[in-house]
């Protein structure tokens, strides 16, 4: 009988997320593997819903947003109960091991239950960009390209108006996605948990833009720096400009993922199932300098990703 593999989606949705499952399901099978799918993240591993996983049923999934699988946070996986719960159903299922696609809430729980001897390999996929062992994630490219492409519309009613703005963009603590969304967009400012902003320096900043003729001005501002609307207040007080506030929330974790996430994918995929064939577990696939590599989880999860400075300042210096 063939060898039974698992495969969840976790956590928030990323786009590409089809495109990894479609490449995991698609390669394992040709290894010789039978593929699950687990529903609803790891709340399928404790309610039992999965689904067979055949060549046909992840056909046209490549080019759409979401998950097929269903996707949740499940907070169980941190219970003992929990954890013991999921290891009895991938028991009962009969699974030799489990491919995990998702963001750092899934590493810990791909963690906890390889400490119980399952054999996992996890595949990083997040719109932060914010997990260590890898240069992008699945899901990335295409929220930066949403973002950016949302940002030129606010331009447009931005310069109409002669008003600054402040864009929240999603990325949880981290300030990662902001930073490139913020220099694909050509905004003014970035505001990011990573650095502390200076208030009195940035409005008199935004006001001498203005005095060199800007009429627009833009701040990209991470959602992990608090309220923007209450952000917003301020630069409005030290300036006595005129600044509105535009939050692109959710609509950065959907759409159809862009080619460049598609490719990602379908190569995380299928470095994820090689790994498992070849007994590599407790890993987390990943790029780095444009190589598809894999790190151990025991250091991705330790380890934090570093800020990129210098995108900063060029960004800072472009936008004069
Ligand atoms: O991790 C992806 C992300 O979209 C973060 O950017 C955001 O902080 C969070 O998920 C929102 O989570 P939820 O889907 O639980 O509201």
């Amino acid at each position: 009988m063939a060898k039974r593999v698992g495969i969840i989606t976790s956590g928030g949705d990323a786009p590409g997320m089809n495109a990894a499952v479609r490449a995991v399901a698609r390669y394992g099978i040709s290894l010789g593997y039978d593929m699950i799918g687990i529903k609803r993240g790891f709340k399928g591993l404790l309610d039992d819903e999965f689904q067979t996983l055949t060549l046909r049923s992840v056909s046209g999934i490549i080019n759409t947003g979401g998950t097929v699988l269903h996707t949740g946070r499940c907070p169980e996986t941190k219970t003992k109960t929990g954890l013991n719960r999921a290891v009895k159903t991938i028991n009962e299922l009969g699974l030799a091991g489990m491919i995990i696609i998702g963001g750092d809430g899934s590493l810990a729980a791909g963690n906890a239950l390889s400490q119980k001897g399952v054999k996992v390999v996890n595949i990083p996929a997040s719109i932060d960009n914010d997990i260590y062992g890898t240069d992008e994630t699945i899901g990335y490219d295409t929220a930066l390209n949403t973002a950016v492409e949302a940002i030129d519309k606010i331009r447009d009613t931005a310069t109409s108006h002669d008003r600054i703005f402040v864009v929240e963009i999603m990325g949880r603590e981290h300030g990662f996605l902001t930073l490139d969304v913020g220099l694909a967009a050509g905004c003014e400012y970035i505001v990011v948990p990573e650095i502390k902003p200076d208030m009195n320096k940035l409005a008199q900043e935004l006001t001498r833009g203005k005095e060199r003729g800007k009429t627009s001005e833009i701040i990209a501002f991470a959602e992990g720096c608090g309220s923007s609307h209450d952000f917003a207040k301020q630069v409005e007080n030290l300036t006595g400009l005129e600044v509105r506030v535009s939050n692109l929330g959710y609509i950065q974790r959907g759409g159809r993922p862009t080619a460049r996430t598609r490719i990602l994918a379908s190569k995380f995929g299928q470095a994820a199932m090689s790994l498992f064939h070849k007994g590599q577990y407790n890993r987390l696939v990943g790029l780095i300098n444009g190589q598809i590599t894999s790190t151990p989880v025991s250091q991705a999860i330790k380890r934090e990703k570093k800020f990129d400075e210098k995108t900063l300042k060029l960004l800072r210096s472009l936008s004069i």
